[in-house]
């Protein structure tokens, strides 16, 4: 079975990046793919140490064992795609989707680049200002880990202040639900393609 996995960076659980989120998984689940979206912000994630031991190690996790994100780095490894979301807090990520991005990037790469191929896609909420540069940050680590990132009508954005307020973005929603039907076709068409 195919999974796409998102990740929603907001410490508001039904705010406007889990609404996002879910009209990107709409179209993927309707395709027959399996979809998770999985609550991190709100969670106490540590930051990367960098410690280094991911790369003496090699056994596919962080050596921080107090917090969730080793479960959420299997998911990943288990993922046909990886999905991001964030709102932005003075133009930047959440600190719980950053130490999520830092953690494990790291550890994919120091295990032989095992997000290699994977489709990766972010979403961003703001209020007025700063979504691109919350955008950009959120597909760093894609671009340098081989994964294949799809655009979509317009960078991936909505527009909304209080919760639920994005749902008024109708351009947002149309973007959303663009960018679901071409992760869906992607997933597809690169397991009937050798890999490389
Ligand atoms: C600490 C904090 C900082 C914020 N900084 C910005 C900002 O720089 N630009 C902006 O447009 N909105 C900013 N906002 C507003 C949120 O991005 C906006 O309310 C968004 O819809 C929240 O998404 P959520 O519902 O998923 O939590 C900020 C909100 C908070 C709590």
């Amino acid at each position: 079975m195919f999974k796409a996995i998102a990740f929603n960076g907001s410490p508001r659980k039904n705010g406007n990046t889990h609404l996002m989120l879910s009209k990107v998984l709409e179209p993927v689940a309707a395709a027959g793919i399996e979809t998770e979206l999985i609550q991190v912000g709100g969670k106490l994630l540590h930051g990367c140490m960098a410690c280094g031991k991911c790369r003496e190690n090699k056994n596919n996790q962080c050596v921080i064992t107090s917090d969730p994100v080793n479960e959420y780095i299997a998911k990943m490894l288990e993922a046909d795609a990886i999905i991001f979301g964030s709102p932005t807090y003075f133009s930047g990520v959440t600190p719980e989707i950053k130490a999520l991005i830092d953690r494990s990037g790291y550890v994919a790469i120091a295990n032989g680049r095992k997000f290699k191929h994977k489709i990766g896609a972010s979403v961003a909420v703001h209020r007025r200002g700063g979504a691109v540069n919350v955008f950009d940050s959120l597909n760093h680590m894609f671009l340098m880990s081989q994964m294949i990132v799809p655009g979509s009508l317009y960078w991936n954005f909505g527009v909304g202040r209080e919760l639920g307020e994005a749902a008024n973005d109708q351009e947002a929603l149309n973007n959303m639900k663009d960018l679901g039907e071409t992760i869906a076709w992607l997933i597809t068409a690169l397991h009937n393609t050798p890999k490389i």
